[in-house]
């Protein structure tokens, strides 16, 4: 069996099936790799429960849970979940969150809600008989998804519109019904791609039926949510007068500082080099609370860097202005997230995250989310535009790579005052310790 590295009928194997032959077949000593990865395996009842929300599973992969305190959105006080992988990024939000919180706190809006799907399709004969047939074709198909549609109207969420556009000259003949939900406090992926199949039926039937459009070949194409959600946006500021916007070191005035930050903002408005990375840094915050919570990071990136771009250029999706002595600095960004449904009362610690947000609705969640997203842009600028990333960056480094070499406590504390102005490194600290752990020193 050994070396035989493809296999039929994988998924049909027991978990431990699965490891046995993975173990077996990629790793050189079987016995402690099937040791060490079982070793992650939870009790049986909070596995099935993993085990439940994919396929092929063997192990599992833990990623730190950590919370910023502080952080105080539209008058309340938040103390916020984040799982992530990167140093620095729960500090920085914490700092960054703390500095605000005596600024008066984040300002918080949620502009709207709406969302997106569609059903892709050609019809070979007249378009303009199909526009003509809208107001028909809406409210048919309105009508024929209510059943679908009634638990979700009670909650306040439901179609909203239904609209024909034209992919053509681009797709001959292409077409699509561009619908639009209110999905209330569920991220509502399911809902709009089941009410979109059925539709896209309905709407087959309809033209086979119809008088003048059954004349020509109506063929579906695909139907499913789009990620684009410009309309599901959420707006969060803060601000402060000039004077009050303090800057870490003795060596920069605060106006200095200021202007320091608005240019490090221009440019990634202007840069796509720079806005990438910019904006990288707002979903580190964003994307931590986005997985503390359930939700599905992959969607609200798409959505984030398509809105990154919405005039044809990639830009930052943060701002800042500086007027009347006034400091403002935001963030505008499609957030499509969910407080119920999903993975959000599925998974135990979602729920336990939900919990310590105190059971936001999923507004307050994009507002609180989108918070972070502000924080963590804010606390990157402000040390780059200062004191530079790597100084805060290198000590949480050294510190790992200290770890990863099991230095003793002593050894570490008199490291990070050995390295305070030497550059880091995995040689360098390696040498180091074999240094001081050398008799003669
Ligand atoms: C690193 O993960 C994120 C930063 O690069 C963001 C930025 O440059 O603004 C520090």
């Amino acid at each position: 069996m050994k070396g035989e590295k493809s296999i039929a009928g994988f998924s049909k194997l027991s978990k431990r099936g699965k490891l046995k032959w993975i173990v077996e077949n990629f790793f050189k000593d079987p016995e402690l790799v099937m040791h060490e990865l079982k070793s992650y395996w939870l009790p049986d009842e909070q596995q099935k429960i993993l085990d439940g929300f994919s396929e092929n599973t063997i192990t599992n992969f833990h990623l730190p849970f950590g919370v910023a305190p502080n952080f105080l959105i539209n008058g309340k006080t938040y103390c916020v979940p984040m799982v992530i992988e990167e140093s620095s990024v729960v500090a920085a939000a914490s700092s960054a969150a703390k500095y605000w919180q005596s600024r008066g706190g984040f300002q918080a809006e949620v502009i709207d809600t709406i969302k997106v799907g569609q059903i892709h399709f050609w019809y070979q004969g007249d378009a303009s008989q199909l526009q003509l047939q809208m107001p028909k074709i809406k409210q048919v198909l309105v009508e024929k998804v209510r059943d679908l549609c009634l638990a979700m109207e009670k909650r306040g969420g439901g179609v909203v519109d239904i609209e024909l556009k034209s992919l053509a000259p681009q797709i001959p003949n292409g077409h699509q019904l561009f619908v639009t939900f209110r999905t209330a406090d569920s991220m509502g992926a399911n809902f709009i791609n089941t009410v979109l199949e059925k539709m896209a039926i309905e709407f087959v039937r309809f033209c086979q039926e119809d008088e003048a459009l059954r004349k020509a070949e109506v063929e579906i194409l695909m139907s499913i949510l789009s990620n684009h959600t410009p309309e599901c946006r959420v707006r969060v500021e803060v601000s402060c007068p000039v004077d009050s916007l303090s800057a870490p070191g003795q060596d920069l005035s605060n106006a200095a500082f200021a202007h320091r930050l608005y240019t490090a903002v221009q440019i990634a408005l202007e840069d796509p080099f720079r806005a990438a990375t910019h904006n990288k840094g707002i979903f580190n915050g964003i994307d931590a609370v986005v997985l503390a919570t359930g939700n599905d990071f992959r969607a609200v990136e798409a959505a984030g860097h398509t809105y990154a771009a919405r005039d044809g250029q990639y830009r930052s999706l943060s701002y800042c202005s500086i007027e009347d002595d006034q400091f403002r600095f935001g963030l505008e960004i499609p957030l499509a997230l969910g407080t119920v449904g999903g993975l959000t009362n599925l998974h135990p610690m979602a729920r336990r995250s939900l919990e310590m947000l105190e059971n936001p609705n999923a507004e307050e969640l994009a507002a609180i989310t989108a918070a972070v997203g502000l924080a963590q842009n804010f606390a990157a600028l402000r040390s780059l535009v200062t004191v530079g990333i790597q100084q805060g960056h290198m000590k949480m480094h050294l510190s790992n790579i200290l770890q990863r070499l099991e230095a003793t406590e002593k050894e570490i504390a008199q490291a990070l005052l050995y390295f305070r102005d030497k550059a880091v490194s995995q040689q360098a600290v390696r040498e180091y310790l074999r240094l001081v752990r050398s008799p003669q020193t």
